[in-house]
């Protein structure tokens, strides 16, 4: 285990998740206050495309099941074409330039490696080419070992501060070559509040910008997001109307990548949103020997959970902060009626907002006290059994993963694992917000965490990406910054 910590200079800029907010409505030139820049500052749309990937399209995998998986291709070409996949073919159909297509596999075997590749053509072209060879692997049965990746707070709107699009292609083409069975990012991937102009156009731009970094290893890995503060997908955000930000982000999410709606498979928010449909923003499944769950309080607090579109104070009454009633009970029931060996549960952060881990574990909906210390939670979530945390607990949580601190910590309280990640592509190796954490392992950005599910331990893996220049013989890039097993008994 190296416990080498680089405290860079970066630790004084401090920069917070939630600062640098701008005024200004929808559709708005929005002014910069002087001296609120902080982290957040926009890239103005220049954040420039991974040198590496296949240049036809990217294509994005998500929703993998027994028998199927979706995928969305989006060719800078007209094209048509189709998948062969296992011995079969989907029809030809066309594949509009600069528009994501989305097509179902079905037909899989469950528990099995499938290999696929598109077959496609130019308009006028009578001959088709055909693509790369891409993989990936349906649901494993119990007992079947498997790997799944994960990263923190990418924030590619702070290029230059907390991310270096060089080293961010390093980290992710190191996914690829890893190929997981799938890859989690746990939110503020997609920051729409610091955009000079805040429109439909401009916040799809903010999902655009991902889909060649995420197209590095998504063929073959799927690809499952969480929703973030700086993302603005929010019910407190809704107005009535198509045209506000939370109604752009979640639709430009939602049509780029494809991601789980409740079926057969996969449970979840099954709540239609005027203007959007299925948010697809919490949802279950279980693989091999682990239960997987993500939840989402952006999506059903009234009030901003975070940092306010168009800026202003946060809130500080954090019960306003909650899950609803629907997605406790859900989450509840998920975690009961669960017999997976390893049970994982993944958030943008404990109660949504503010810094630490199990320091705030205690409060609020997640952990039934006031600021003060009182418990509050009978009064304040009538009917409710337990806060999150006692959930959690109670029903034998392995590790709850959360972002938004962008520092790796591992925290330990009442048997659940508090796994805090860092960001992939941080090329200042900083160590943010370490003072909110009073206990557990910390160490420094960049890289992502790797997590090896068998019936005997899991095993996760912080592994750190350096770019070339601040490598050396004994920290190289993809060393395993810290490792711990965690057994089935
Ligand atoms: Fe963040
Ligand atoms: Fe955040």
């Amino acid at each position: 285990m190296n416990k080498r910590i680089v405290i860079c200079a970066a630790l004084s800029l401090l920069v917070c998740c939630s600062m640098a907010q701008q005024p200004g409505g929808k559709k708005e030139k929005r002014e910069k206050p002087a001296g609120k820049q902080g982290g957040g500052g926009g890239n103005r749309g220049a954040y420039p495309p991974p040198a590496q990937g296949w240049k036809v399209a990217t294509i994005i995998l998500g929703c993998p099941e027994k028998d199927r998986i979706t995928m969305s291709i989006y060719p800078a070409d007209d094209l048509e074409g189709y998948i062969e996949y296992g011995g079969k073919q989907t029809a030809v159909q066309p594949f509009p330039a600069k528009t994501p297509t989305q097509l179902t596999l079905t037909g899989l075997s469950a528990d099995t490696e499938t290999t696929y590749r598109l077959r496609y053509r130019n308009p006028g072209e009578s001959e088709f080419k055909t693509g790369p060879d891409y993989n990936f692997h349906t649901w494993r049965a119990p007992g079947s070992p498997f790997v799944f990746e994960i990263q923190g707070d990418s924030h590619p709107e702070r290029m230059g501060k907390q991310n270096d699009p060089v080293l961010y292609e390093q980290t992710l083409l190191a996914v690829a070559k890893d190929r997981p069975d799938f890859f989690l990012c746990i939110g503020d991937d997609f920051s729409v509040d610091t955009l000079q102009d805040v429109n439909a156009a401009t916040v799809r731009q903010a999902y655009l910008k991902q889909r060649p970094y995420f197209g590095l290893f998504a063929h073959s890995t799927p690809l499952f997001l969480v929703n973030g503060n700086h993302e603005q997908a929010s019910r407190a955000n809704l107005d009535g109307t198509a045209d506000n930000v939370a109604v752009w982000a979640q639709n430009s999410r939602n049509s780029l990548f494809p991601q789980p709606a409740p079926d057969s498979f996969y449970s979840g928010d099954k709540e239609e949103v005027e203007h959007i449909g299925l948010l697809r923003d919490y949802y279950a499944w279980t693989w091999g020997d682990a239960l997987f769950v993500t939840i989402d309080p952006y999506w059903h607090s009234e009030q901003a959970v975070d940092n306010k579109f168009g800026g202003g104070d946060k809130r500080r009454d954090l019960w306003d902060i909650t899950l609803g009633a629907a997605q406790y009970q859900w989450l509840k029931k998920t975690l009961e009626e669960s017999t997976a060996k390893y049970k994982f549960v993944f958030a943008h952060h404990v109660n949504g907002t503010g810094r630490g881990g199990i320091e705030n574990a205690g409060l609020y909906e997640w952990g039934g006290k006031g600021r003060g210390g009182q418990s509050e939670f009978k009064t304040k979530r009538p009917g409710w059994e337990l806060p999150i945390h006692q959930l959690m607990a109670k029903n034998k949580v392995t590790i709850f993963f959360q972002g938004h601190d962008h520092i790796f910590v591992r925290q330990k309280l009442d048997g659940v694992i508090y796994q805090t990640l860092p960001e992939p592509g941080d090329s200042n190796y900083a160590l943010y917000n370490a003072d909110a954490y009073q206990s557990g392992e910390k160490f420094p950005n960049s890289g992502r965490v790797r997590v090896s599910v068998d019936p005997e331990k899991v095993q996760v893996e912080y592994v750190a990406s350096r770019l070339p220049k601040d490598s050396t013989a004994e920290h190289p890039d993809g060393e395993i910054i810290f490792k711990y097993d965690i057994s089935s008994q």
